[in-house]
């Protein structure tokens, strides 16, 4: 957490990021709406705000929307013509989100879709099939871990070469490598079978990076789309 603060303190000031206070404000109104307080970290939303400028990404697929903080961080870092499509299943989450994202002016650039991912993500899979929708070029998947690899496949069918997606929570405190654990957590069997899978699957390319930070011990997948 030192390092997390130290660091934070020289890049992560408000005056480097126009959307600082509106980050603020929707972490803190999800905690004080009774979200869980679950949210990516300021780090990690300024990594994956990163992401999206080394890609050039403007399309953005995110599965799991909790207060929109992490929405906020995606659409932050690349223009006015970046769009995000943020999946949400619990309507209080979603309309906390919207709240927040109206607060940092982003309600033209991020749309709450509302449905879990296994309903919503089938309907955008036909519609980028049927040429109604672009393809997606960054996906974010922070959902329910249980699904993690039907999320992965579902996005699969939507992105292109050189799509990347992070998959957040893969490291579960070390017990992605711990068989027991996922016999007892279908959050950890889930992410296992996500690793396994994107492992023997040869349209993408992975890598599982382990972080610790003020947010716990944990880590990422991130794929690229071949
Ligand atoms: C949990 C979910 C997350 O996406 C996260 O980043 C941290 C914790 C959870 O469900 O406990
Ligand atoms: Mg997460």
């Amino acid at each position: 957490s030192a390092v997390d603060a130290f660091a934070a303190t020289h890049l992560l000031s408000p005056s480097r990021n126009k959307y600082h206070e509106a980050l603020e404000f929707a972490y803190s109104n999800s905690l004080a709406k009774g979200l869980p307080d679950i949210a990516s970290y300021p780090a990690q939303g300024k990594l994956l705000s990163i992401q999206v400028q080394i890609t050039r990404a403007k399309n953005i697929l995110e599965v799991g929307t909790l207060g929109g903080y992490s929405a906020i961080w995606l659409a932050s870092g690349a223009g006015e013509d970046v769009r995000v499509t943020t999946v949400e299943v619990d309507p209080k989450h979603k309309q906390v989100a919207e709240e927040n994202i109206a607060h940092a002016g982003l309600s033209s650039q991020i749309s709450v879709l509302l449905g879990s991912g296994l309903e919503v993500l089938p309907e955008l899979v036909k519609e980028v099939k049927a040429g109604k929708r672009e393809p997606f070029d960054f996906v974010f998947i922070d959902a329910d871990k249980e699904n993690n690899l039907a999320y992965f496949e579902l996005a699969l069918q939507i992105t292109k070469p050189k799509t990347c997606i992070y998959v957040d929570n893969v490291v579960r405190q070390g017990k992605l490598a711990d068989e027991a654990a996922a016999q007892q957590d279908p959050r950890v069997a889930g992410t296992r079978k996500l690793v396994e899978a994107v492992g023997s699957n040869e349209k993408v390319d992975a890598v599982v990076i382990q972080t610790v930070s003020e947010k716990n011990y944990d880590g990422f997948l991130l794929a690229v789309v071949k």
